[in-house]
């Protein structure tokens, strides 16, 4: 039984004063709710962390990191370790985001030295694989699926592996109001989990959780939620008003699987 995870990846957006306010608004929304079959995770920018991890550590809720440096500490101007966004309160990291990949030259190599990295500082990583509009039309999806998943993965062991979520974010569905189908995401979804059992064993397929990203609304959470193989969201842009995040959460926690 795969425990449904629900992210808010709040990109470059939210000032402190913002994303306190925002995270108070969840916190009294998502309170109400009982929570037990949901894990909710709020990835605000780097800058907001420490004062997030205050307003939701009496809370079920949960904080990630939008990005992460491979090494611990020393002389790299500008970048931020896993063993800082602990120290900050985080226990999730999303890495290889599909902006991070496209804007900021992320590679598989760059992602796979950033998982190990989060791993060692017991942060949960969340995978970002999926195919641009070009790829898709192209007929490439899978291929790309199966580079993002097979390479982000190098040298990961069987017990590190359980430990990571996965995202499928099809580029084209993010940020533009075009959501994958419910079935184009299972197809990509149920792709991803047979990787894993050729890639690891059933064990691992049956337990990594796979969410999907890429234009998440409380009016389409319901019917992807139902597909079998989508255990949960990461949500940018509706992640950004407490009453539609808190929609998505209240509707995805109906769905049981
Ligand atoms: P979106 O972003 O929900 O605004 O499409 C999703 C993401 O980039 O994680």
């Amino acid at each position: 039984m795969r425990k449904t995870i629900i992210a808010g990846n709040w990109k470059m957006y939210k000032t402190i004063k913002e994303a306190i306010e925002l995270a108070n608004g969840l916190k009294r929304e998502l309170f109400k709710l009982d929570n037990q079959g949901i894990d909710v995770v709020l990835c605000p920018a780097f800058t907001a962390l420490s004062e997030v991890s205050e307003v939701i550590s009496e809370s079920d809720i949960m904080l990630g990191a939008q990005d992460l440096y491979w090494q611990d500490e020393g002389a790299f101007t500008g970048e931020v370790s896993g063993k800082m966004l602990k120290d900050a309160g985080c226990s999730f990291v999303i890495i290889g985001h599909s902006e991070r990949r496209q804007f900021f030259g992320e590679t598989n190599e760059t992602v796979n030295k950033k998982i190990k990295a989060a791993l060692i500082n017991a942060l949960t990583p969340i995978l970002c694989v999926g195919e641009t509009l070009k790829e898709r039309e192209a007929g490439k999806t899978l291929d790309v699926l199966k580079d993002h998943v097979q390479n982000g993965l190098r040298e990961i062991g069987k017990e590190d592996v359980l430990k990571l979520v996965i995202a499928y974010e099809p580029v084209w569905a993010i940020g533009t109001g075009k959501t994958a189908t419910p079935a184009q995401a299972q197809e990509a979804h149920k792709y991803i989990r047979d990787l894993l059992v050729k890639l690891y064993d059933q064990e691992v397929a049956a337990q990594v959780r796979i969410q999907y990203g890429g234009s998440v609304k409380p009016e389409n959470i319901i019917e992807l939620m139902q597909q079998p193989d989508l255990d949960g969201a990461l949500v940018g842009g509706a992640s950004l008003q407490v009453e539609s995040f808190a929609d998505i959460v209240k509707k995805a926690a109906e769905v049981i699987k």
